[in-house]
């Protein structure tokens, strides 16, 4: 059935690459910025040329349709998100676009149009790199983010995120707008973003459950003073609370062991000024679990940790729980439909859980859902060096399309 290049894939991944390209062949594409609407509207007209029907979603989630010939209102999904980290790879979240468009082209060459029909999504955001707030395209796909959940969340430029969105031409859904019913299943391809299958010489990897994740926004407010005449013990410093903070919960995350996981990746103090005791800090704290109760049990002991470190020091903390889910289990059909899939293509495969969030968690909880993985060489991710071999790129979007052969072609 397939007839997909090597060179095909690349060409597709390095064309859409090149919608916020950084100097050292990353790719910054943040939501609502000129280079992810440029991105998106590429994807339009690829998705036209393919043959396919194409819309925006009130947000500017987008969606390419193959309508089906017998049961058009059943409708099976695959895609993933636009969006990426700041400096991040080609791969992350628009490789599972490329490969949803390219597995339903070859499936229509080699079959003609489904019985059930087929849409891609490339999905508005999910990365939360812009706008302290993940997940915003799928959260808007059954369903409406609510304004009060965004109002007041700005960028680090202090863009206000509603006047972004109206100003890149879109706007929050109606919350009486129906959720879709039609999705009868999704299934999302996306690289590793970690070791486990290049070190287990594995092809596929078969999500069956994604962590559990809270993400915080942190300000801790001391006094801002001269770095020359001001005592130590006079001292509020931001940044010695903050440092005092993150060593220890990182020290308690340590002795938690694996599968915990805990990050302090944005770290901003004020005024950030080499001759000025910093009067503030602003920090995240991304904490993830594939265990719930762990998950909260260690985030609540983290909180109060930090409340009691700044009352101790003298500063006031401000502790903000941006993103709040729990973890997701895959659907058990989609999960065996998948790996029917990789046995027949004879691929090296192993069921495994993610620690990375994705889309299809979110999607999950509406429709069966399940995610394939291709390997991650050297585990790299959220990085300019994030590469995938070819074979394993092609391998993986043959996969995906023998499942959507069926979920869409067979009776
Ligand atoms: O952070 C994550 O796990 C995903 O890349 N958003
Ligand atoms: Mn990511
Ligand atoms: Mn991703």
């Amino acid at each position: 059935m397939f007839s997909l290049t090597e060179a095909e894939v690349q060409t597709q991944i390095e064309a859409l690459a090149k919608f916020g390209a950084t100097l050292d062949g990353g790719i910054t594409r943040l939501l609502y910025t000129e280079e992810w609407l440029a991105a998106q509207q590429f994807l339009k007209n690829k998705f036209t040329t393919l043959g396919m029907t194409t819309k925006f979603d009130a947000v500017g989630n987008l969606f390419g349709r193959i309508e089906g010939t017998k049961y058009p209102a059943e409708t099976i999904l695959s895609g993933s998100h636009i969006d990426t980290v700041v400096n991040g790879g080609k791969l992350d979240g628009q490789f599972g676009v490329i490969a949803a468009y390219l597995a339903m082209n070859q499936l229509v060459k080699a079959y003609g149009p489904p019985l059930r029909s087929l849409e891609v999504i490339s999905m508005a955001e999910e990365e939360g790199s812009r706008f302290p707030y993940n997940f915003f395209g799928s959260k808007n796909l059954f369903g409406s983010v609510k304004q009060e959940e965004i109002a007041g969340l700005s960028d680090i430029q202090g863009i206000d995120f509603e006047e972004a969105m109206t100003t890149a031409g879109f706007t929050l859904k109606e919350d009486t707008s129906s959720p879709r019913t039609d999705i009868k299943a999704f299934i999302e391809l996306h690289i590793e973003q970690g070791k486990v299958l290049e070190t287990e010489s594995e092809t596929i990897g078969i999500v069956t459950s994604i962590v559990g994740q809270k993400c915080y926004t942190i300000a801790l407010k001391g006094e801002a003073n001269h770095a020359g005449t001001t005592p130590m013990s006079y001292r509020k410093d931001a940044v010695v609370a903050f440092s005092t903070m993150c060593v220890e919960a990182t020290a308690k995350a340590k002795a938690e062991g694996d599968p915990l996981v805990l990050t302090f990746g944005q770290v901003i103090p004020k005024p950030n000024a080499t001759n000025v005791v910093a009067g503030e800090v602003h920090f995240t704290m991304d904490c993830r679990h594939t265990d719930g109760a762990v998950l909260n049990r260690f985030a609540t002991e983290i909180e109060n940790d930090m409340k009691q470190t700044a009352k101790e020091m003298g500063l006031a903390i401000d502790i903000q729980l941006r993103t709040d889910e729990a973890p997701v289990q895959m659907n058990e059909a989609c999960v065996q439909l998948l790996q029917k899939s990789a046995e027949k293509l004879k691929l090296p495969y192993r069921l495994m859980h993610s620690g990375a969030g994705h889309d299809s968690e979110i999607i999950a909880k509406s429709v069966p859902t399940a995610m394939l993985f291709v390997p991650s060489i050297d585990g790299i991710s959220h990085n300019p060096a994030e590469a995938t071999a070819l074979k394993d790129l092609i391998a993986g979007i043959e996969t995906l399309a023998t499942a959507l052969y069926e979920l869409a072609y067979v009776e």
